[in-house]
């Protein structure tokens, strides 16, 4: 059997929530920690979520706090997305008051720097929330870039329409800055983005379905999703896209995805900010601000009924 070892950095959020069910219960993945991001909600409050994850799921892993704010602290980004995962990150359901609040006392990006450093060639970072305690780590650690096995991240639009301006995703645009630096990185990044994770809909039935053969764990991600399912009621009908469980289910089953080597760029200003943009291999452009910088995967296909029946499959494993 194969083993993972993951780092899970994210920002829970609910398809986070579902995400990290998945790593929890699935058989061949070791979960060395997750790190916590600001996105969905404050880092206050992605920071307790992860907490009462750990506690209401029984994680062995870890939780380390990580940042709060964008790699370059001049820029902004306004207010998170209640209106996509509540104002307490979890579609409003009230969350157990009784969790262990200890933290590793290591901020994120040192916990990253630190585990991979303790295991070499073997961790992957799987990345679904703002890439700005991966860019931190790189900034303290170049080294680490060539000890992890490889970094998956959720995030981006490359053939198809942003979800937070009409060309960027909410986890590319919520940090450009440190996304560039996380693609431009000499490792190994596969990017499982809007192409792919937008035409992945668990609809209502499914959920439902989940939660009936789940169990507990499971009829909680169904309660915290309902809210996620009203907000994307504007683009599916009765259905989620469970964007960063595909990034989980691509650790363990690429075959389910096709994939396009290229260099990858991410736009940081004016009416392109947060927009990704791959030059694929092998084909021609003038020189451009790609030359020299190592090709990367990005996700252009998927079989989204085989993912989600995956998706089912391990979470529902009890
Ligand atoms: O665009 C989808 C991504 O943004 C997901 O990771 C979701 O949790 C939010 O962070
Ligand atoms: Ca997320």
């Amino acid at each position: 059997m194969t083993r993972h070892k993951v780092i899970f950095d994210t920002d829970p959020g609910i398809d986070d929530a579902m995400a990290l069910l998945f790593l929890h219960h699935h058989p061949e993945i070791d979960l060395l920690g997750i790190t916590t991001v600001f996105g969905n909600a404050s880092i206050e409050t992605t920071t307790r979520n992860a907490l009462v994850l750990k506690s209401l799921w029984e994680i062995a892993a870890p939780v380390a706090r990580g940042a709060g704010h964008t790699f370059n602290p001049a820029r902004e980004r306004g207010e998170p997305p209640a209106i996509v995962h509540g104002d307490n990150g979890l579609g409003n359901v009230t969350l157990p008051a009784d969790f262990s609040t200890e933290t590793d006392p290591r901020p994120a990006y040192r916990f990253i720097i630190d585990t991979v450093r303790a295991n070499p060639g073997e961790v992957t970072i799987v990345a679904v929330g703002r890439m700005t305690n991966l860019a931190l780590a790189l900034g303290e650690a170049p080294d680490i870039a060539g000890l992890v096995k490889g970094i998956v991240i959720m995030g981006g639009a490359f053939g198809t329409m942003g979800n937070v301006t009409p060309v960027a995703e909410a986890n590319i645009y919520g940090d450009p800055e440190a996304a560039d630096v996380v693609m431009t990185a000499p490792w190994k990044v596969v990017v499982v983005g809007l192409d792919v994770t937008s035409q992945t809909v668990m609809t209502r039935t499914m959920l439902d379905q989940l939660a009936a053969d789940g169990g507990e764990r499971a009829r909680f991600l169904r309660d915290v999703s309902q809210h996620y399912m009203e907000f994307y009621s504007r683009f599916v009908a009765n259905g989620i896209m469970v964007h960063d469980s595909c990034a989980c289910v691509y650790l363990v089953a690429a075959e389910l995805f096709t994939t396009r080597s290229g260099a990858i760029r991410v736009a940081s200003e004016g009416v392109a900010d947060g927009q990704t943009i791959q030059k694929p291999d092998g084909r021609y452009f003038p020189p451009g601000p790609w030359d020299g910088k190592p090709s990367q995967l990005v996700c252009t296909g998927i079989d989204a009924p085989a993912v989600l029946a995956l998706i089912h499959k391990v979470i529902a494993r009890r």
